[in-house]
């Protein structure tokens, strides 16, 4: 699998996403927290997509404190969406938005560290449910708002286990696995028929809740804080990166 990342010293400009709607799921907390704040900093109206209504509102508030364009705010569970909830989503955003320009699909759980052998089918269920199967639900319902866009950017992601398999990433790493073939799949779909580009971004170690949980006995400040590995983000979700589907990006050099 060839690896991508974003040019060299990306700088873009800073009327990136101006008119744009893109929606950011896990927008509360962590990477989809800080890219939420990112898109709505170059323009975007953010559709701030999560679980934890109170988290929501905070970035919400932000976004609107620092005068970006006023913000949409969804509370869905993920771990319990079923097939009408994301119907309703799609209508309901069909109603207040001509288009849907970007889809990052950031929202993740880790799930069980055990081996495969002990590992748990409730647990190993739900990380399915919220890594893969929201996902399609999502991506399915959205793709009539997306395919009304003029150019939209749809963006999985991935992480180093879902490229490489490595013991007792159980449930996660197949999920990634899973996000790195539906991408490939789809973007395949897409290339020759729609504007719509889909690429796959591993964030790389990232200090946030969910690398701490993972690393209990790492020290947070070993890692970059989520604002600190945009560059990709806005790369792929703006026109610069107009042609470019159906590839893997790495969000930090190695
Ligand atoms: N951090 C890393 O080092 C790293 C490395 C590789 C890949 N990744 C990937 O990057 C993405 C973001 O991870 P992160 O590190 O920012 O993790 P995080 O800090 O744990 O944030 C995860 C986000 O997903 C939301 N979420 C979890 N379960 C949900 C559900 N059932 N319904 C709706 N939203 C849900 C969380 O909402 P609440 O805050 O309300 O729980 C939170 O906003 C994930 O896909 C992860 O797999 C991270």
């Amino acid at each position: 699998m060839n690896i991508y990342t974003a040019p060299a010293n990306y700088r873009p400009h800073n009327k990136l996403l101006q008119g744009k709607t893109l929606l950011v799921t896990g927008a509360g907390d962590g990477i989809g927290r800080a890219a939420a704040l990112c898109y709505a900093r170059y323009g975007a109206t953010v559709i701030l997509l999560g679980r934890t209504g109170g988290k929501l509102e905070a970035v919400y508030d932000e976004i609107e404190a620092s005068g970006g364009p006023k913000p949409a705010l969804v509370e869905l569970d993920l771990a319990t969406a079923n097939e009408e909830n994301c119907i309703n989503l799609a209508s309901g955003l069909a109603g207040e938005f001509e288009h849907l320009d970007g889809l990052l699909h950031n929202a993740g759980v880790l799930g069980e560290r055990r081996p495969i052998e002990s590992a748990g089918y409730s647990a190993w269920q739900e990380v399915m449910q919220v890594n893969v199967n929201a996902q399609f639900l999502l991506t399915r319902h959205l793709l009539p708002l997306l395919k009304a866009s003029p150019s939209a950017s749809i963006i999985f992601t991935s992480s180093g286990v879902g490229r490489t398999g490595r013991a007792y990433w159980g449930a996660y790493a197949v999920s990634k696995f899973a996000t790195e073939g539906f991408c490939q799949v789809l973007a395949s779909e897409l290339e020759n028929t729609s504007k719509i580009r889909v690429n796959c971004l591993n964030p790389g170690a990232t200090n946030t809740a969910m690398r701490r949980t993972a690393y209990p006995a790492e020290h947070p400040n070993t890692n970059p804080a989520p604002e600190d590995i945009m560059a990709s983000y806005l790369f792929l979700m703006g026109e610069d990166s107009l042609g470019v589907t159906g590839r893997s990006f790495d969000a930090q050099l190695t």
